[in-house]
């Protein structure tokens, strides 16, 4: 089918059926006006194709094939480096629907506001028709979107983070429904102009209309901003489908825990933004716990919808990792290292002379890089001015199929049935190492009340508690009291269903001692924790009840080949009664500022567990 607009026509390939998607294309064609329009058909050849262009455009530099075959460095604008939740807006017809906690404007004055954007935006370029599915093609679970882009950073990024290309039509067939999100860098060139590297614009919107399920971006090329597919689509468009569809769509990672005698139990956690969630999601099990395996199926997001065998089934709507890469080594974790030797994109990490990538915590500095802001970079340098050789929200981009402790089941279209869910936040006192809660109403009142620790990393004042509910408070694209509704009542139904509802765990991996330094070793040891949890779902671990849930004493873990005393698990797992006081009081101001249709459940959660305090 052909649709004509002035001079260009946007001719779809014969195998694109869906008429709504073709007139649709060519309606934004007419608005954004590129030179031309590409519809990805997902094949090897055009990736490699359009990296070679990425290169051309000095975009992307090609790594040496010999240490990392395959891969590519691309520098992004230093105005251009992370998401921007200032400027991320939720467009829904009512301010109280996108709630206290998200930015809003009405959706007719944003789209007065975007329009102008928009007309004229993408001149000088080539639009990408970006088809993919979020979930393995085909699941019931999986949902599709199509992505009009006009950077190739963005299409290939998208190849490797979603199921993407032709096979999305299939299922798309001639009527199916797919979420439109349209991207622009905001750069549009005119005749004769020469392009820049990194093309953004200092004007910048990220924008949800959650009634008529559209992203609209404008002005950033880089990560959760530019790939829509990801925080945009599968969290906070999604998060709206799933309230009305009685599902969720969490910032979970996904993972597959097997135990000795060759049982499987599949786990989803949240935790906020940069706490290691790649970590936890591929983490080896230490000496001491032969027999133990740990599988990824996913590391960021989870889409989890009741089964028909009442229980919850989860999968990960993306086939990628856009991960922090700052950090990572082969201690931290070994298998996202291994991940990362080759088909890799990085985007603002330092070039090593050799051809390679380096960044802060990977291990022995190079004696000299360029950095990644097109700089020369010595540790004498470091030294002298603090300059990074990596910026600290560095990325990584690369297949899930790379992963070595991929699970089996990760492209499963059917999901994994959900054993247990844990809520991780980010907290150098107060809250203990890992507590269970007694039931589903305590374990979401953890969740609704998790809090985190900013770090320098984010840019913002150190050590400052940020309420994060559910991990969500970025991401979720509707009112967050209507959310925690959305769980209880979701509780509620599979418990009168006669289901088993997993349980419900919270973490703090995070504690420090007087030292300051954090007590608990992470990474690998969290096993220690992670198998408490499973051996208490079989009821073979016991724990101790306190005020708000049971927790396990230093004989119920298995210190078997890690040295950490009775007094160093007291320090992480203490719980001190005028913190849990002052804490409490936290809790109130945020369920202040959600009073607007507060769960009743929640502060009588609170009356129960200052009841019991007070005892
Ligand atoms: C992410 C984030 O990039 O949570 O996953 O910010
Ligand atoms: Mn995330």
């Amino acid at each position: 089918m052909n649709a004509p607009l002035q001079g260009l026509t946007v001719q779809a390939p014969p195998y694109v059926r869906n008429a709504k998607l073709i007139a649709w294309v060519a309606e934004m064609a007419a608005l954004c006006k590129p030179e031309a329009v590409h519809w990805c058909d997902g094949s090897t050849e055009e990736y490699d194709r359009l990296c070679q262009r990425l290169v051309d455009a000095g975009t992307f530099k090609k790594l040496d094939p010999a240490k990392r075959p395959n891969s590519f460095l691309a520098s992004s604008d230093p105005s251009d480096v992370a998401r921007v939740e200032d400027r991320t807006f939720i467009c829904s017809e009512n301010k109280e629907n996108a709630g206290p906690t998200n930015n809003w404007m009405a959706p007719a004055e944003m789209r007065r506001t975007l329009q102008p954007l928009f007309d004229g935006c993408m001149k000088g370029r080539t639009m990408y028709v970006v088809p993919f599915s979020m979930g393995p093609l085909g699941s019931p679970i999986a949902h599709i979107g199509v992505e009009l882009s006009d950077s190739p950073y963005v299409a290939v990024n998208m190849k490797i983070m979603t199921r993407m290309g032709r096979a999305v039509y299939d299922v798309l067939g001639a009527d199916g429904e797919f979420v439109p999100c349209v991207h622009t860098v905001g750069a549009p060139l005119e005749a004769g102009q020469t392009d820049v590297s990194w093309p953004c614009n200092k004007t910048k919107y990220i924008v949800h209309y959650p009634e008529t399920r559209e992203i609209w971006s404008y002005g950033s090329g880089y990560g959760g901003n530019a790939l829509l597919g990801k925080k945009c689509f599968a969290l906070r468009i999604a998060s709206n489908m799933g309230r009305d569809e009685g599902w969720l769509a969490e910032h979970m990672l996904i993972l597959g825990v097997t135990n000795p005698e060759g049982k499987k139990y599949h786990v989803a956690a949240a935790f906020p933004s940069a706490c290691g969630k790649t970590n936890f999601a591929m983490l080896i099990p230490p000496a001491g716990f032969e027999g133990w395996k740990v599988t990824t199926i996913g590391d960021d997001i989870a889409w989890i919808k009741p089964g028909a065998d009442g229980r919850l089934h989860a999968i990960n709507p993306e086939a990628g990792y856009f991960g922090v890469a700052p950090g990572t080594n082969t201690e931290t974790n070994p298998n996202c290292m291994a991940s990362l030797g080759r088909d890799v994109i990085f985007t603002n990490v330092a070039l090593t002379d050799d051809g390679d990538v380096w960044w802060e915590g990977m291990g022995e500095p190079p004696a000299h890089a360029i950095d990644w802001q097109g700089n020369d970079w010595t540790p004498a340098i470091a030294k002298e001015t603090g300059a990074k050789a990596a910026h600290p929200n560095a990325r990584f981009t690369v297949a899930a199929t790379n992963n070595p402790a991929l699970d089996e089941a990760w492209d499963d279209p059917r999901g994994v049935a959900i054993d247990a869910f844990i809520f991780g936040g980010r907290r150098s006192t107060t809250v203990p190492l890992v507590t269970e809660a007694r039931n589903w109403v305590e374990g979401v009142y953890m969740a609704a009340t998790m809090g985190s620790e900013t770090t320098a990393a984010a840019g913002g004042k150190q050590g400052v508690v940020r309420r994060d509910p559910f991990a969500m408070l970025p991401f979720a694209g509707y009112n967050m009291s209507d959310y925690f509704q959305h769980w209880l009542d979701l509780g509620k139904k599979l418990e009168a269903a006669g289901a088993q509802l997993p349980e419900i765990y919270t973490t703090n991996w995070f504690r420090k001692g007087e030292d300051g330094k954090f007590v608990w070793p992470g990474y690998g040891e969290n096993m220690r924790v992670l198998k408490w949890m499973i051996d208490r779902i079989e009821r073979k671990a016991e724990g101790t009840e306190h005020v708000f849930g049971v927790s396990p004493r230093y004989e119920d873990l298995n210190w078997t080949g890690l040295d950490f005393s009775a007094e160093q698990f007291d320090t992480v797992t203490h719980i001190d009664k005028a913190a849990w006081q002052a804490e409490l009081k936290l809790h109130a101001e945020l369920f202040q500022q959600l009073a607007h249709h507060l769960p009743k459940e929640l502060p009588a959660t609170k009356a129960a567990i200052e009841q019991r305090l007070a005892a």
